[in-house]
């Protein structure tokens, strides 16, 4: 994590002549942004019954969560059934991760958005279509888990709840909580165009929800970018070391969850596998729940090249080297 430190500038209140002109080709710029991200989301827009589910049900002989997100092969002690049984219930766990988390993001955006009000009208409606997005994809993945969960044997539980989940995240300042958005926008993409398009053993019907999905979070992706930015050029120092703080403190409490459900799915596969494991086996599962969950929601996102480079045009390296040591036993 190093890169020159160079201050963002989104807006500002300079009032010389020339830096007048200056700030003024910004902002330009920055809504032309905006107004790109308006036009990208009117063009890709999509239903969830006539565009993505269309009357298709989960094939259970297929996988769902591709072999390169579910990191398959740290279960190397496992049959070909049972590492398909295993990328079905990480792929419904990442669907219920996504409706969880959507909760707050959407809370998050409809907060930000107020700020923006009374300003720039492209902005505010870019910010509007970006948390009509978010709703629609939270009944998106509430609607995957009760096609789901028929097809699956009972006795699976997804156990955080998305409103306390956004209560927690929502606690934090507004600067480390876009970070945490930006972060998780982008490994969205990253794992689409990266992992499930590429891996031609995943159903079609799982494999198009995130095509879907991803096409619309590519707009949020960089609308986080500019609001971060943005929040980023009003904060004090004494906040923006705050907000390192808050981040460092919301990847751990996202690690906690990951720790819950890794060690639950594990047990969900024990409980209705045909075969009884061995303890190494057993061993095995549980640390390739964990160790495949930390990679798809923290460690894919901060090695996220744009990621990196938006939060070291803002950080000293002194404040990188928080996060990076904060990271170390989850990397
Ligand atoms: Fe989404
Ligand atoms: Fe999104």
């Amino acid at each position: 994590m190093r890169a020159p430190r160079a201050r963002p500038t989104i807006v500002s209140t300079a009032s010389a002549d020339s830096e007048d002109t200056m700030d003024t080709a910004i902002v330009e710029r920055s809504t032309a942004r905006y107004a790109k991200a308006i036009e990208a989301s009117k063009r890709v827009r999509w239903e969830i019954d006539k565009d993505v589910i269309r009357g298709r049900q989960f094939d259970t002989a297929r996988k769902y969560m591709p072999d390169r997100l579910a990191k398959i092969e740290l279960f190397s002690f496992a049959n070909k059934d049972e590492k398909r049984f295993i990328s079905q219930i990480q792929g419904r766990t990442y669907s219920n991760m996504f409706g969880m988390i959507e909760r707050y993001i959407g809370a998050k955006i409809l907060e930000v958005t107020r700020g923006h009000a009374l300003g720039d009208q492209v902005v505010v409606e870019s910010l509007v279509r970006f948390t009509d997005e978010e709703l629609k994809h939270q009944e998106l993945f509430r609607r995957l888990e009760t096609m789901m969960a028929p097809a699956m044997p009972k006795g699976y539980t997804f156990l955080p709840q998305p409103n306390d989940v956004a209560n927690a995240v929502l606690s934090k300042g507004t600067w480390a909580v876009l970070a945490l958005t930006c972060h998780i926008e982008l490994f969205t993409l990253d794992h689409y165009r990266q992992s499930i398009d590429r891996d031609p053993e995943v159903s079609e019907l799982w494999k198009d929800v995130f095509k879907y999905h991803m096409m619309e979070e590519a707009q949020h992706a960089v609308l986080d970018e500019m609001e971060w930015q943005r929040e980023d050029t009003r904060v004090t120092p004494a906040q923006r070391e705050q907000g390192v703080t808050d981040l460092i403190d919301l990847v751990a409490a996202v690690d906690g969850l990951l720790q819950m459900q890794a060690a639950a799915d594990a047990d969900y596969f024990m409980t209705v596998n045909s075969r009884q494991l061995a303890k190494d086996e057993i061993d095995a599962l549980r640390t390739g729940f964990l160790k495949a969950y930390r990679w798809q929601y923290i460690v894919s996102g901060v090695q996220n090249e744009r990621f990196l480079q938006i939060l070291g045009a803002m950080l000293s390296p002194k404040q990188l080297e928080r996060i990076t040591t904060a990271l170390a036993p989850i990397m």
